[in-house]
């Protein structure tokens, strides 16, 4: 972590109690650790917003893997940007079903681009991307 400094805001009594509550139910012990990762994640959030933010990601996907041609469409998918995909674990969820967590880095445009086609793809029943910075 790099070096602390202090300061002091101002904020309403009833905003600070119901944050207090907040951080405390969310596991929180202090205010300032709170408070950082508040922070933390709006600057990631904007991040997300601008196309070219490098990022990196998960896409984790439900699947049925004897939809026709499915499983082969997801490998080629990956491969046209094997340049983005650092890894992928596949969990047999049940007799048809697949969960895929792929693990991305790259730049928010082509992450979201990546992701819209292995989510649009026919089997796909569900797909979740999860974008983080490295400038954290
Ligand atoms: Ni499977």
């Amino acid at each position: 972590m790099s070096k602390l400094t202090r300061t002091a805001l101002a904020i309403e009594k009833d905003l600070l109690g119901r944050f207090d509550k907040w951080m405390t139910s969310h596991g929180y012990s202090n205010r300032s650790e709170a408070l950082r990762d508040l922070i933390r994640s709006a600057l990631v959030e904007a991040e997300w917003e601008k196309p070219a933010s490098k990022v990196i990601a998960t896409l984790s996907i439900i699947y049925d893997h004897e939809q026709r041609e499915l499983p082969r469409q997801l490998t080629a998918l990956q491969h046209a940007d094997h340049h983005a995909i650092l890894c992928s674990q596949h969990v047999h969820l049940d007799r048809h079903k697949c969960l895929e967590v792929i693990v991305m880095s790259g730049t928010t445009r082509q992450l979201r681009r990546i992701c819209d086609a292995i989510t649009a793809a026919k089997g796909v029943l569900a797909g979740k991307l999860t974008l983080l910075s490295r400038k954290l």
